[in-house]
């Protein structure tokens, strides 16, 4: 390899002087020039590897050199200068700037600056550039995976698309189960309307006419005629998210509108057709949830006659590399940028991360890089070392640990594990304190102190 030249862009004489003999002890070949336009037919012509470039030149901004150079060369750009106010660092890093420099110099931090600068070059040129975005018109919405389990998926879609049958759609949290929804919906019933429902988010009293719509005067405040999401699917597709939080009065309801697909307004008498397909979706165990008699068994049976479960992205680690190749390209898309590379490392260490928070932990991972990236590169530093290896992962447990995290304090370990226990033991505290091996006090003070709630549900039972 030849030695790497990096280009200097400074007026100031005595401080290029001083840069060029430093990089030249370091055996580094150099290039100076005393202004812009100088500058920038040294870059287009000597390509170097790294270009230093001071922000206050005579003849044009530093800034406004660093976008044009942005568009000819992809070395990285250490600017210098001696005005560190936050306008100018905000925008120098906004306008693609690897690293910024105070003037004057330190050469400790110079040195260190450019060391990163010439490792992101080298990571670069050894990295397997991802097919980003060659295919005429990517579909940024698509399920991807081809791992055997993705595949069942798929051919099991295939199958019920042409049907109306209700689908229950199974997997932890961020593993695809609404994207999932929208492919069904998108192969079955493509025009009609896709209407979503989280059955958790919204109080019982309201969730009923949410879902079922209600005449005027039905109770108060109900002011005028309301159509629910029933009506407003038409023949398109319902989606129950959440359906296991769904009140243990409304699974009633439910059930009989399912049996008998037709369902009236709050306060109505005329029933009306239920034409919509049913899909509903669920983190929790729907069984195990029906054993502790938080969900109706009939309504169970019902629903799980077409299940579709995605497993968990560590049970599939063969489908990381087409999912970061998919997610980065939405994420550049969305953010603007254009990171397509990725090492080698970089992808073993994705694929070996147990992603507690499945694909939607992946993509905020992904997200973060991208946006903290000085280039074009996904450098190992942007996704962090993975914790060491945390709390034991707990059957059922709800709560993802901190997603990412290049280190973690041990109160943020402590925080995780707390919610995972809680998580696991359903709320109960008792329990929650036999496993953790502390008091009950001691157990309420880390709740004051991290925020915790206890998960609502089972409160009553401790
Ligand atoms: N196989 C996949 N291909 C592409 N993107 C995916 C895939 N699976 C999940 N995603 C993306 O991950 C994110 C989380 O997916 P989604 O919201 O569907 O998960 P979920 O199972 O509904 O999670 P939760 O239970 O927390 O509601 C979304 O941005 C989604 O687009
Ligand atoms: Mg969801």
């Amino acid at each position: 390899m030849p030695v790497p030249s990096i280009l200097v862009v400074d007026d100031d004489r005595s401080l290029r002087e001083l840069l060029q003999m430093h990089l030249e002890e370091r055996g580094l070949a150099v290039e100076v020039a005393g202004t812009g336009a100088e500058g920038e037919k040294l870059a287009r012509e000597k390509r170097p590897q790294v270009i230093v470039l001071d922000v206050h030149l005579p003849d044009r901004s530093g800034l406004d050199l660093l976008e044009a150079l942005r568009q000819t060369t992809d070395a990285p750009v250490l600017v210098v200068t001696a005005f560190h106010d936050m306008a100018t660092t905000i925008l120098a890093m906004k306008s693609g700037a690897f690293d910024y420099i105070r003037k004057p110099i330190d050469l400790f931090a110079f040195d260190a600056a450019l060391d990163r600068a010439l490792e992101e070059r080298r990571v670069s040129s050894s990295a397997k550039t991802l097919q980003l975005g060659d295919s005429a018109s990517p579909d940024l919405h698509a399920l991807v995976g081809n791992s055997p389990p993705m595949q069942e998926i798929f051919k099991e879609v295939g199958k019920i698309a042409s049907s109306k049958a209700t689908v229950l759609l199974k997997g932890d949290s961020g593993t695809g189960k609404e994207l999932l929804a929208r492919v069904i919906h998108r192969y079955s019933a493509p025009s009609r309307p896709f209407v979503a429902v989280n059955c958790a988010a919204i109080v019982e009293t309201l969730l009923e006419s949410e879902l079922f719509g209600h005449e005027r005067g039905a109770f108060t405040g109900a002011v005028a005629q309301k159509p629910g999401k029933c009506e407003l699917a038409e023949d398109g597709t319902l989606f129950l998210d959440e359906i296991g939080d769904l009140p243990l009065s409304l699974q009633a309801k439910l059930l009989r509108v399912l049996q008998e697909r037709e369902f009236e307004r709050v306060g109505g008498v005329k029933r009306l057709p239920l034409r919509a397909r049913v899909i509903a979706a669920t983190h929790h165990d729907l069984g195990q949830r029906a054993g502790e008699r938080l969900f109706r068994d009939d309504l169970y049976q019902r629903l799980k006659v077409v299940t579709l479960e995605l497993p968990p992205l560590r049970e599939r680690a063969e489908d990381v590399p087409l999912l970061v190749g998919h997610l980065l390209r939405r994420i550049n898309e969305r953010t603007g940028r254009k990171v397509t590379k990725v090492p080698p490392e970089v992808m073993a260490e994705l694929k070996r991360r147990p992603w507690p928070g499945n694909v939607r932990e992946l993509e905020n991972a992904l997200l973060r890089a991208v946006v903290m990236a000085p280039g074009d590169v996904l450098l190992p530093e942007l996704i962090g070392t993975s914790p060491a290896p945390g709390p034991p992962a707990m059957e059922g447990s709800g709560a993802p640990l901190p997603p990412g995290e290049a280190v973690w304090t041990l109160e943020e370990i402590e925080r995780a594990h707390i919610e995972r226990v809680l998580a696991a033991t359903g709320g109960h505290r008792g329990k929650a304190c036999e496993v953790l091996g502390i008091t009950r006090p001691t157990l309420e003070r880390k709740l004051r102190k991290y925020h915790l709630a206890v998960p609502r549900r089972t409160r009553a039972r401790t």
